[in-house]
């Protein structure tokens, strides 16, 4: 969950790769660092804290070197500190590394080394990579040298590793490998850009190079080289990325979270897309699913973390209201150890925003290995876990930056609905009205987000009436409880505020015993078949004492609850989409009363790369 970036050009190198790693933060920032070739040797600089610390290092603005590499870091193996910052040396200060991953068994390289003379100044596990490299290196005997000395040195790593080597005995050179962490190259007007994600370099260039694993690449002035894992040369496609350059800057909102909250309605209706209109069947050519195939399928598995796993519980609704075959949906840290029973009757679909989810992508190895057929929905173009799976769809959600996902959630709720009305067409498991009018509320959902939106400011207020509490509960049953469990989970990770998600019908079997004088219960409650029963669960709590906060798209104005936030009406199954958006709000307006930094929650990164 580091970021890492590099530059390889005509420009000074600092500037750019500050700015790549400025970025980059949102994937760790508890330390930065870069390195860069100063008339043939490596210079590094680095610190704990923030990338912007860097600028405070002596001496940074006298770099003029043309090639370097760069780090901000999410702890993983050491302390936050000077020495476990990237980037690494070996010890004869000959090769320069940044990593981004883990490898698993640094312990067994690092008694490796020992044995061999070699002794280190860090905890971390990266720091075995550039000595490995400079062992194999002196005993290489290839005209090849530096990239075999990095071909040897990174077969021998288990785990997961992106990285970015420099040599002093090629100070014109750049070697980058990935293997199961995210790395790509773009193809600039004065150089070659490096970086763990796109959008970190889209004021650059729209062209890309998507590494795969254990593709060797050595990038030299404006030459650039492609190798195999047996080190034989190929050529490799260059891709072009649609994305703006203005996808991923604030454009004059104060955090990314609040900005990505308000891109909502283009991020569905690009979503959409071509993908549904009224009167045609639903376009998936990109993966074309038969229906000899889909009607072999007797249970659908969703897989996910975080709220990509929350948006699979919706899709499990949309898929067994609309398709008939029943579905489980599993965290995927969970699912990958619990042997599940999958095969090739089963069809598993694994969300994530990022495409690089560790505990994700391994499950889906898993469920290719159990003979099943795999689709990955994602955000990332050619991300990791797109090019393991058999099937991929997009969201089109644009650059997602805030650590909190907003847009990605509600993208790929669309999503997934729409992938269930396609599945239910070539099935014929619904009359035709049915699709026809799920395939309206769809359309209109756009603009219906836009009525969710106007809800900010009484969000801002209620935040100010609650931003210093410390529990809270959020309630619902069906749909509702999946909000329910989104709306928590954004709470804590951006405000800090301890809080629980029920479903409503839950409450008596145990928990409304923490019910007491003045505590929040936000309730979320837009399916009128389960409105009476939801109405006693809030009552039950008022009884209790509980402040109540509701989101509903139905006319309570009889029911005398305070704090009801109206959000417009559309098919319960779809309403997820128009509830969150409260819930989105109100977590961020907390955040903000209490001063905290939205876009960067302490502890955690925006890509999960670790298990
Ligand atoms: O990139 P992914 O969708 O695979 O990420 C999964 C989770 O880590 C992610 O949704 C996380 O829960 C978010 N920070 C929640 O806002």
């Amino acid at each position: 969950m580091c970021g890492i970036v590099g530059y390889v050009g005509t420009k000074k190198a600092y500037p750019i790769l500050i700015n790549g790693l400025t970025a980059l933060e949102y994937r760790g920032y508890d330390s930065a660092g870069i390195a860069s070739m100063e008339n043939g040797k490596i210079c590094v600089m680095k610190d704990k804290g923030r990338v912007s610390n860097l600028n405070n290092i002596p001496g940074l603005n006298d770099l003029t070197g043309t090639i370097g590499i760069a780090h901000t870091r999410w702890a993983t193996h050491g302390m936050p500190s000077k020495e476990n910052s990237h980037p690494h040396m070996d010890n004869s200060e000959t090769f320069a590394v940044v990593h981004n991953g883990i490898i698993e068994n640094y312990n067994e390289l690092k008694a490796f080394l020992s044995d061999n003379g070699y002794h280190f100044l860090s905890q971390t596990d990266t720091e075995v990579i550039p000595n490995l490299i400079h062992y194999y290196f002196s005993k290489e005997t290839s005209d090849n040298k530096f990239l075999a000395a990095v071909q040897k040195a990174t077969a021998d790593l288990k785990g997961s590793f992106a990285i970015e080597v420099l040599s002093n005995l090629y100070p014109d050179k750049m070697i980058v490998v990935r293997k199961d962490s995210p790395l790509v190259i773009g193809k600039g007007s004065e150089g070659f850009h490096i970086a763990s994600d796109i959008p970190a370099l889209l004021e650059y260039t729209r062209d890309f190079y998507l590494l795969n694993d254990y593709e060797y690449t050595v990038i030299e002035n404006s030459s650039i080289k492609f190798y195999d894992k047996n080190l034989v040369e190929h050529e490799k496609e260059i891709k072009n990325i649609e994305w703006a350059a203005s996808a991923a800057e604030k454009n004059g909102f104060d955090d990314y979270m609040l900005k990505e909250i308000h891109e909502q309605p283009t991020a569905i209706r690009e979503t959409i897309g071509s993908r549904l209109k009224l009167g045609e069947a639903c376009n998936f050519s990109d993966i074309n699913i038969s229906k000899e195939y889909l009607s072999t399928i007797n249970k659908i598995f969703i897989v996910a973390c975080g709220t990509a796993m929350h948006a699979g519980l919706t899709g499990k609704k949309f898929i067994e209201n609309l398709c008939n075959i029943p579905v489980e949906v599993d965290v995927a840290s969970e699912f990958r150890y619990r042997n599940p029973i999958v095969n090739e009757k089963s069809l598993c679909i694994f969300i994530s925003q990022s495409g690089e989810t560790a505990d994700t992508i391994a499950a889906l190895k898993l469920c290719r290995e159990k003979g099943a057929k795999t689709l990955a929905v994602s955000n990332v173009i050619g991300s990791s876990i797109t090019r393991e799976a058999d099937y991929t769809i997009y969201t089109h959600a644009g650059p997602e930056i805030a650590v909190a996902s907003t847009k990605a959630y509600t993208s790929q709720v669309v999503l997934l609905g729409i992938l269930a009305v396609y599945f239910a067409e070539i099935l014929e498991s619904v009359d035709t009205e049915t699709i026809n009018n799920i395939k309206k509320d769809i359309l209109e959902l756009p603009s219906k987000i836009e009525t969710s939106l106007k809800t900010a400011d009484q969000m801002k207020e209620l935040a100010k009436k609650i931003y210093t509490e410390k529990d809270m509960f959020f309630i619902g049953r069906g749909v509702d409880y999946n909000v329910a469990l989104e709306g928590s989970l954004k709470l804590k990770e951006i405000s800090y505020i301890h809080s629980e998600a029920y479903a409503s019908g839950e409450l008596k079997h145990g928990p409304i015993a923490l019910i007491e004088k003045g505590i929040t219960v936000i309730s979320i409650l837009t399916d009128e078949a389960l409105v009476e029963k939801s109405i006693s669960n809030i009552q039950e709590v008022i009884t209790r004492g509980a402040k109540t906060i509701i989101i509903t798209n139905l006319d309570l104005s009889n029911a005398g609850f305070e704090n009801v936030v109206k959000v417009e009406e559309t098919n319960p199954l779809l309403s997820p989409i128009l509830s969150v958006i409260p819930l989105q709000l109100l977590s961020y307006y907390i955040s903000k009363e209490k001063g905290l930094d939205v876009d960067k929650p302490r502890n955690l990164a925006k890509s999960v790369t670790v298990e």
